[in-house]
Order: structure tokens, then sequence, then C-alpha cells
């Protein structure tokens, strides 16, 4: 038997049993006449004791052991004489009267401790050893026990996981595709699934009626801290639902995980926002509402006094930051250096400090009066020792990211964006389509198969960029944890959306003609979402990236550096696939 017992299950009541360990060397030191051998399994660690005066030569041997070598270790439980508080195992030790090593271990390239010497790249090298590593297994565990709530809460709904095929062809979620060529169709590729959305609503057409999967998805984009060439989505669809059923539905299976995972009550239902007043007061369409600093706008305000920045500006707004006003020159100037950043783009800040008298002392007083500082005070409903921070610029949208960037910044200054609250938002009445200046036309905001609101039909004809659509977005903490919308679910207006994306008919049918002939056969109404599993991961166990939430992720170039993937084909195969390979310099 390689064990009896597990490396972090032992206390004090199981002094003097018999037990046997199996497990990897953590570390293993000499002292006296004792060897001291820390052995670690996914549960625990546990102390073993090796005593000279009892088994010289097997004392000597424990003492030779490396780090990660694989042991089996036989001996009695006994209570410690000095305990360790900080390991459940801590009041314990093992004495031990047997060693067997099971396996040898190189020296690790990096200690496999909590906190590592590793660097990122070596960690994703050797990933199987990072993944000894209590942070990154207590991720996946939880993880784990993400899905496992999932699929319990879901299956008490009645919804079904029903698996969809990966080998598909273009599924339009607004970024490319992965291909992968097929053999048997020369000149012919499959395409992998950005997302199942269309096969989810052709179930519900065959009437499965509630629908899930814990699917991989694949997206060739730019990678960030948030995002993964394959993730994983909490795939969700239902039949003879409106965006209420959607919403109250999710709202509660979001309350039963942060209960079931994070002990946390959090209150339903959800505040609601729509994406208009979202990017109005917060420059964001997933604005982060752990804290306040809401955008207001200035043009009517601080327009029309001789200050040609703002004098020429489209947009002139602020946030009001509480209690700020103490903020030195300095920290000032790095705010101004902060949104100067090519990443934010703005081309400068103005600030103003509410003095303890209430004046307003501003970087531009020499273009404005008391009265009209005090106007701008008013707008801002600012206090004494308050610090008001503008941003202004000829395109709207543009400078309300930008401040949308400062108000994160200044929030995470301030220790504002607490790990341990969560504030959950719904994001809704979304446009339906993206005006792209770039290619001169329209592009569904979500996806193509989203429905707009009833009452902005006639605008399709008419004014598409006004549409509405009935789609939403779960928001916690500024993090766009899942989506969905209510779908089309009538041929016709399928079709006229196309139209309006730019799809000739003909275009339409070759990529979607399934879609559309399935909704001549009794669609029901229907619309779901999908969570972003690995960033709802990210969320509960406080990560900054998804990347440790995912066993063998990818780096930011989108490779796999432990298997080195993607890698060179050889000829045989490419030509197996009727492919011949041309590198561009
Ligand atoms: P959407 O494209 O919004 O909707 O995706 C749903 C959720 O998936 C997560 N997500 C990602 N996570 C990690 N890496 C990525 N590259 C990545 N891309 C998206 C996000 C996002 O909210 N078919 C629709 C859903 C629907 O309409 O039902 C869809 O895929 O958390």
């Amino acid at each position: 038997m390689y064990r009896t017992r597990t490396c972090g299950e032992l206390r004090l009541q199981d002094v003097g049993r018999e037990v046997v360990l199996a497990g990897w060397v953590q570390k293993a030191r000499k002292m006296g006449g004792m060897t001291f051998v820390d052995v670690r399994d996914r549960y625990g660690i546990s102390q073993v004791v090796f005593n000279q005066e009892v088994n010289a030569v097997l004392c000597e041997e424990a003492s030779k052991l490396g780090r990660e070598f694989v042991v089996r270790i036989s001996g009695k439980v006994a209570e410690r004489s000095s305990k360790n508080a900080h390991i459940p195992t801590g009041e314990i030790e093992i004495i031990a009267s047997s060693l067997d090593v099971l396996n040898a271990s190189a020296t690790p390239p990096f200690t496999i401790e909590d906190d590592t010497d590793g660097g990122d790249d070596l960690r994703m090298k050797y990933r199987y050893l990072d993944l000894r590593r209590n942070p990154v297994r207590q991720n996946l565990e939880l993880r784990h026990k993400m899905t496992l709530e999932v699929r319990r809460y879901l299956d008490s709904l009645n919804f079904l996981e029903v698996e969809t095929p990966v080998l598909i062809s273009s599924t339009p979620e607004g970024a490319r595709d992965f291909l992968v060529p097929s053999r048997m169709n020369p000149g012919q590729f499959y395409a992998l699934p950005q997302s199942p959305q269309t096969f989810k609503q052709l179930l519900m057409v065959s009437g499965f009626d509630r629908y899930f999967q814990i699917v991989k998805c694949f997206r060739d984009e730019d990678l960030r801290a948030d995002r993964q060439p394959e993730f994983t989505q909490i795939d969700c669809e239902m039949s003879f639902v409106d965006q209420e059923d959607v919403l109250t539905t999710f709202e509660g299976m979001t309350k039963h995980l942060f209960k079931a995972i994070r002990g946390i009550d959090i209150e339903i239902p959800f505040k609601r926002m729509t994406w208009h007043d979202a990017m109005k007061y917060y420059g964001s369409d997933k604005p982060d509402l752990r804290f306040g600093m809401e955008f207001v706008e200035l043009m009517d305000v601080l327009k029309g006094h001789g200050f040609s920045v703002f004098d020429d500006a489209a947009y002139v707004g602020g946030i009001c930051v509480e209690g700020a006003a103490s903020y030195t020159r300095k920290q000032l100037d790095a705010l101004t250096d902060f949104v100067k950043r090519p990443q934010v783009g703005a081309k400068g800040m103005v600030y103003a400090r509410v003095e303890a008298d209430g004046t307003v002392k501003s970087s531009v007083d020499k273009f404005y009066t008391q009265e009209v500082l005090q106007d701008m005070k008013a707008a801002f409903d600012a206090k004494p020792g308050d610090l008001i921070l503008i941003l202004s610029g000829d395109q709207i949208m543009k400078t309300r990211k930008q401040l949308c960037e400062l108000r994160l910044e200044v929030a995470s200054q301030l220790g504002l964006r607490d790990k341990n609250k969560f504030a959950c938002l719904w994001v809704v009445d979304f446009p339906l389509f993206e005006w792209s200046e770039e290619d001169n036309r329209f592009y569904a905001m979500h996806h193509p198969f989203t429905s707009p609101k009833a009452e902005d039909i006639p605008l399709l004809s008419t004014d598409p960029g006004a549409v509405r659509a009935n789609a939403y977005d779960m928001v916690i903490n500024g993090v766009e944890v899942g989506g969905g919308s209510i779908r089309i679910h009538n041929s016709e207006l399928q079709h006229k959306m196309f139209e309006l994306l730019g799809f000739t008919p003909e275009q339409a049918q070759a990529q979607f003609g399934f879609l559309m002939n399935a909704f001549k056969y009794g669609a029901p109404p229907h619309g779901g979402l999908a969570y972003g599993l690995d960033r709802w991961v990210s969320l509960f166990t406080g990560l900054d990236s998804i990347r440790d939430c995912i066993a063998f992720p990818k780096n930011n170039s989108g490779r796999d550096v432990m298997i080195d993937a993607p890698s060179n084909i050889d000829l045989k195969q490419l030509e197996e696939l009727s492919i011949r390979v041309e590198v561009k310099e």
C-alpha cells in the first residue's frame, strides 16, 4: 500500500497511530541527531522525523533526500514539542520507521513554495511543477467547485448539459477564427467555435428548452490579462423567456455561487444601468461600482471663458475625488503623466482643489473667475478637501474612455478597488450596431443573432445606429463576467439583420442558411447568456489575470511554452492536408 493517510489530515487525535504517507519532499534538514523531512501532497504537508539513535542508517538516508523526491514513509504519529501554528498538521509529527524513495527528482528550476523565486516564463515552461504550489492548486480547486455548483444549480432548474461540436464553421463573435484544415476535404477548413452560439439556438428549435454547457471556446484575438485564445464559457440558453426571465435566473445563479464559493450573501436584484448611462457616467460598458466618482460633464460651465483647450473641445468632464485635495503637486504631475501615456492618450489634465474655506483653486485659475469655479464645485457637489480632475477632448467617447482610465487609476491609488468587496451590475440596452469608421460599415455590437428592442424595429430602416438591442452584460467589479441577449427567432428579421451587416443574401445563405432554415420550422422565442468561467474564477480568487485560473494557459504571444505550441508541421503532414506554407517576412 502506498499510503494510508494524506499529508494534510493528521491531527492531535491521531497521536499513536501507525500511518503510511506518500508525497514529495519539500525539504529535508539534519539537526543534531535528527533529520526532519517535510513531505507534501495535494492535501497538505506533514513533518516526518528520523532519529539517529533509533535507526542511524535511515536517518542518514533521509538527510540526503533532495527537493521533490517522491517518498513513502511509515511511522507513528506523535505530538510535537515545538508546534507550528501556521499549518493544520503543525501539532503533530510522524516518527519514521521506514523510508522508500519511489522516485528521485532533478533539482527543480524554482522553489515549489507559495512565494516562489520562479519568474513567469520559467513557471509556464515547468507548469507541472508550478501546479504543485498551493496558490495555483487552490485556484484550480476553486474552479472545480465552481463548475460543480454551476451544474448542481442549473440541473435543479431543469437545464440540460448538451455537448456541441468543436469542428464547425465560423461563428461570428467578433474575433478571428482558429482554423483546422480538413484532410478529407482538400482546401477546406473547419473553424473552432468562438462560442456554441448557433448550436445552442438550434437546440432551442429542437425543443430542449433549457440548455447549458461548460465549454471551451477559441478566439484568435490580441491577448490581455483577461483574455486567452482558448477559454471556458458557462454557456446557457432558454426558450419562452424574455430579458427579465434571463436576468432573474442568472442573478439567482450568481447569488448561489457567491454563497457556495465565497460564503458571501449578495443582494439581488442587481443594479441595472443602460449602456448609455454607463458610457456617460463611467466611460465604460463595464463600470466598476465599488466606488463612486461618476463623471460630471462641464461643457456648459467651463466652455466660453477663453481657455481654448476647453473652448475647442467636444467634451469637457471630470471626476471629484473625495478628500484628495491633499494630493501633492508631485502626485498630480504623476497623474498627468498617466493620462498622457499612449495607452490612455489624453493631452493633459486640469485639476482643482476645494480649499477648507470653500474656495476653489485650480491649475487654470487665470481663465476662470471664482464664481465660475464655484459653479463647477456645485456641479460636482464637491466639499472642502475634495479634488476635481478634468479631461477634455475633441471626441466624446474617446475622452470618456480616457477619463475612465483616470478614475480607475485614482481608485487604485486610494485603495478603493478592494478585492473582497463585490459590486454586481447588469448593463442593459446596448446598441444593436456599432459603426466602424475604418471599414465604413456597421458591425453587430453583441452578435448578429441578437434581437432589437420591439419598439426600435422601425428604426432599422431609418436610423440603424439608434436601435437598441435586447442585450445585457453582467459586470462585477468592472469585469464583464458574462453577456447575452434575447435572440431573433424569425427568419425574415434575421435576414434583415444580415443585410444591415453587409451580407449579400447569397453570403448570408451560405454562412447561416442552416439557422434561417431552422427558424422556418417553429423556432420558439429564446435567449440566454454565457459567462466567462476563467474571469469569474479570477474574480473569486482575487487574481488580476485569468492565467493562474487555467491549468495550462498560453502566454501573451498565444504560445504554450511548455509543449512549444504552435510549432512547425512536417512536410508530409502538410502534403496530406493539401497545404503549402509560405511565411511572409
Ligand atoms: P461573449 O463574446 O460576450 O458572448 O462571451 C461571453 C463571455 O466570455 C468571456 N470571454 C472571454 N474570457 C476569456 N478570454 C477570452 N478571450 C474571452 N472572450 C470572452 C467573457 C464574456 O462575457 N455567444 C455569446 C453569449 C450569448 O449571447 O449567449 C458570447 O460568446 O466573460
